[in-house]
């Protein structure tokens, strides 16, 4: 029977923060098809992570698609993507004890973990970060720091860890992959996705095109899936997401949102031998809102 098989594969896991999010389901759909997992989480997020992979009250949450277990992670490690290097950090969020504590949270920091805990090679690298400090604020609205933040952050991040974890995903027997997670909203206008997020969205797709032409030669595949809305606590944070998957819903050839299992198991085939040929490309995983005209 074919099926998807990432048994032997080590998935490093980037934007978990709480049990809800895609990066938590994406992580739960890769281990449900045999992947180790490693978490880079935000400095600030690590503890309560950490908790959630040990509270009898998360217990539930953690139990994997399939029948194929509960949720394993090998290593937690603190990860602020706007740092390529300790070097990069301001000194207030340096002597901040919520990021110290961490020892060396930049990129850098997180691989160098990587390697000294034993890992030389890393098979899947999932990108699902994001964040506009004005992300209420319309364009027209958004200041120059944000717009750099937002896409610093949201975008900048994937060339970066990508970057930094070259030795580890280059030239692998299997080839390497990379899935970062995008929205309509990098390629139509969606009113309140703000702050420069829709700016940021566009660099983010335009970038795993270039990324994948780059890396291609390497072995290293990287794609994005296009998720329908979600009530995740980003989205929430944009104010009115309940609004946003109902028209969504409402408008889709299939007449419902998404779910994020959904989201975990199209990442898990892009990540796959079965989308062994697939790169450069973004997988809508929302219903089919993004083929409606009106
Ligand atoms: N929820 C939606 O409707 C939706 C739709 C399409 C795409 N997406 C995308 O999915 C991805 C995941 O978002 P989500 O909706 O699951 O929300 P989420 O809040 O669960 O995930 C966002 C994560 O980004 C992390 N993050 C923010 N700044 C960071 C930094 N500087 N360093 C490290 N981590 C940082 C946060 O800690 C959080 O864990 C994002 O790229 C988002 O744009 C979301």
């Amino acid at each position: 029977m074919m099926r998807v098989d990432l048994s032997g594969k080590v998935a490093l896991v980037t934007g978990v923060g709480d049990n809800v999010g895609f990066a938590w389901h994406i992580a739960k759909a890769l281990q449900a098809a045999g992947a180790r997992l490693v978490f880079a989480c935000h400095p600030r997020l690590v503890g309560i992570v950490e908790s959630i992979m040990e509270r009898d009250a998360d217990m539930d949450s953690r139990i994997l698609p399939f029948g194929a277990g509960n949720l394993h992670v090998d290593k937690i490690f603190a990860c602020d993507v706007s740092y390529d290097t300790l070097a990069d950090v301001d000194a207030k969020t340096r002597e901040d004890k919520r990021y110290s504590k961490h020892g060396d949270f930049s990129i850098e920091g997180m691989v160098n973990n990587l390697k000294s805990s034993g890992f030389n090679a890393v098979d899947i690298l999932i990108h699902s970060v994001a964040f506009s400090p004005e992300i209420k604020n319309k364009l027209a609205d958004t200041t120059r720091s944000a717009y750099r933040t937002s896409l610093d952050i949201s975008s900048y991040s994937m060339i970066g860890l990508l970057k930094a974890l070259d030795p580890m995903m280059a030239n692998l027997p299997g080839g390497a992959s990379a899935v970062g997670l995008t929205y309509l909203g990098g390629e139509r206008v969606v009113p309140h996705y703000g702050g420069a997020m829709s700016t940021a969205k566009a660099a983010l797709q335009m970038d795993a095109k270039v990324l994948a032409s780059n890396l291609g030669p390497k072995g290293i595949r990287v794609n994005l899936v296009s998720a329908g809305p979600y009530a995740s606590r980003a989205a929430r944070a944009i104010g009115d997401i309940d609004e946003m998957i109902k028209h969504a819903a409402d408008r889709s050839p299939l007449q419902r949102g998404i779910e994020a299992d959904e989201v975990g198991y199209a990442t898990a085939f892009l990540c796959s031998p079965l989308a062994s040929a697939i790169t450069g490309q973004i997988l809508y995983v929302d219903c089919g809102y993004n083929v409606i005209g009106v």
